[in-house]
């Protein structure tokens, strides 16, 4: 198994209903996925005690909250949370720079703090339309990219298809993490609207690849793991 295709991986354990069947699944995928996505869904349903349960395997977790408050309460939720030592948790970057300070000084480098941009699930249309947003939303998403930059983020959550534009505006060694990826032979969830292959998306810049559905909806273990090997053999062409 190629570590360093491996690494750009990153599964969302979005869908369980029990910590036993999420660990099951990580168990399962572990040598062919770098990290694990925890996400809003899992850890209401279980709490901070899933991530300790995820280190217990081994396993990297990106906790996923998307945190959005006002700073005091952002910074004391990311106080709590580097207890968990996870290796990476995210914040909206819209909750401005002082959000996003306040997040890194709760956090107190135990994680990296990522910010997240816009959601892979809005079309530009609806975007722009709904929250009347006059600018593009790539130029939008730089300018929030540029903020989380500012602020000291260590990344962002962005579509692949921003990447062009976010790639020389920001920092060699800014982490970019796209969700929105289908399979080699499978589609991400319908809803999200920007979608892209992985090796489109890592040609483009992405340090790591969220995938959900595109592995998780596949009826089993033996066609889970045939289509992470079909991503690493896309991902080969471009690592
Ligand atoms: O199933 P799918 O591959 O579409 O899952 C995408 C995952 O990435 C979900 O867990 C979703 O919460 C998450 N995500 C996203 N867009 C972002 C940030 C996270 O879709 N901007």
């Amino acid at each position: 198994m190629n570590e360093r295709i491996r690494d750009r991986i990153c599964l969302a354990l979005d869908g369980f209903d029990s910590t036993e069947a999420a660990l099951e699944r990580v168990r399962e995928l572990k040598s062919h996925v770098g990290m694990f996505k925890v996400g809003l869904e899992l850890y209401s349903a279980f709490g901070p005690g899933i991530v300790q349960m995820l280190h217990d395997e081994g396993v990297k977790v990106f906790l996923d909250l998307k945190l959005h408050d006002i700073p005091k309460t952002v910074e004391n939720t990311s106080r709590v949370l580097s207890r968990l030592k996870v290796a990476l948790f995210n914040v909206h970057a819209s909750g401005g720079t002082e959000m996003m300070r306040a997040a890194l000084e709760g956090c107190g480098g135990q994680s990296k703090v990522i910010g997240v941009t816009v959601l892979t699930s809005w079309a530009e249309t609806s975007f722009r339309g709904e929250l009347g947003v006059s600018q593009p939303l790539d130029t939008y998403v730089l300018g929030l990219a540029k903020l989380a930059e500012q602020a000291g983020l260590q990344g962002v959550v962005c579509s692949a298809q921003e990447l062009e534009l976010l790639k020389p505006n920001l920092p060699q060694d800014f982490v970019f993490i796209t969700p929105g990826i289908s399979g080699s032979s499978t589609r991400a969830g319908a809803d999200q609207k920007r979608v892209f292959t992985p090796a489109k998306a890592v040609m483009n810049g992405a340090t790591h690849l969220v995938i959900g559905r595109a592995i998780n909806g596949l009826p089993g273990a033996r066609q889970r793991i045939e289509e992470l090997e079909l991503i690493h053999g896309d991902l080969s062409r471009v690592l």
